[in-house]
């Protein structure tokens, strides 16, 4: 089925809230058409009559779980089944595990490692083949602040980010000279469900406003740097400030200094301690 419109297309993650749905909104105001993916398709199919009516794009609604193996190979042929050619690829969908490491099941670890480090790298290599055919393309991996910062205990999430950051870096390389480009977008504490979904809500409620920025900010500052060409940007200021104090101070002062919000234990009734990671 022939679908196609002469606008440029990007296909977005985990564009039922958040960051992924201030970065839909965005390309959609500078002309993109669109391919909404998460889980929740009532969110996506509101994005899609809203994209379609404030600023007259086309976006196609995809339901899908990104955890299930093989999940990008379904999205994949949802564009390819309706001659869609993504000329922007983010992704973006993931989410925070809270908890020590044993607390959660290998499956619940099984389906997070799935979203935070398999799928998104599966769907560029799908989709690069046809962006470096056509010499135009971007890749923007929404990774995190968190990717230059200290673990807190138990948590894999500042592992899988720095791994997300790493591999943007080195695809960018990769790519130099075939008109397709590679970023890694580092947020800090933005304004999102992230932290509802994670269950961390009134613990970073005690992390100072000037450390949290809205998505918008974030997805503007991401799109830029996209253009730019440049594999890695932290978004904001004090962000960029955190990364810099993260890489001159030894660990032992990091630990010391860390806000206690950030690391904060709490006891959850009847599951023992839990390490409610509030990273961003
Ligand atoms: N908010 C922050 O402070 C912060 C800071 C740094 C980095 N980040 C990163 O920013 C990205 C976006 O997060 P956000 O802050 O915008 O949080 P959010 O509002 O909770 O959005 C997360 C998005 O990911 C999607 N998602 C989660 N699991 C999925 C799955 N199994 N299959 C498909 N989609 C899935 C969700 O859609 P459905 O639930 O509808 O599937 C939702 O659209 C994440 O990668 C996060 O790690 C966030």
């Amino acid at each position: 089925m022939a679908d196609a419109t002469q606008r440029p297309l990007a296909l977005v993650t985990g564009a039922s809230s958040g960051i992924g749905w201030a970065f839909s909104e965005l390309l959609a105001e500078h002309g993109h058409d669109l391919v909404l993916v998460a889980r929740r398709g009532d969110r996506l199919r509101q994005l899609a009559e809203r994209l379609g009516s404030d600023h007259g794009v086309t976006a196609h609604v995809c339901e899908a779980d990104l955890s299930v193996p093989g999940a990008p190979a379904t999205v994949h042929s949802f564009t390819q089944d309706r001659s869609l050619h993504v000329g922007v690829l983010v992704n973006n969908a993931g989410y925070g595990l809270g908890g020590s490491f044993l607390e959660s099941s290998w499956e619940t670890h099984r389906a997070w490692m799935e979203v935070m480090a398999v799928q998104w790298l599966h769907l560029s290599h799908l989709y690069l083949p046809a962006m470096l055919e056509r010499r135009a393309g971007r890749i923007i991996n929404v990774a995190s602040l968190a990717a230059f910062c200290p673990e807190p205990p138990g948590s894999n999430y500042p592992a899988v980010k720095a791994f997300m950051v790493g591999s943007t870096r080195a695809l960018s390389r990769d790519l130099r000279g075939t008109g397709v480009t590679a970023t890694a977008v580092c947020p800090g504490f933005t304004d999102s469900e992230f932290h509802d979904v994670l269950g961390s809500t009134a613990t970073v409620s005690k992390i100072p406003r000037l450390m949290w920025m809205r998505a918008r900010p974030v997805v503007e500052q991401g799109w830029r740097a996209a253009q730019l060409g440049r594999p890695v940007v932290i978004t904001g200021f004090n962000n960029k400030c955190v990364a810099a104090l993260c890489w001159l101070l030894p660990g032992w002062l990091l630990d010391a200094l860390a806000p206690k919000a950030v690391l904060e234990r709490t006891r959850v009734p009847g599951r023992g301690p839990k390490t409610t990671s509030a990273v961003p």
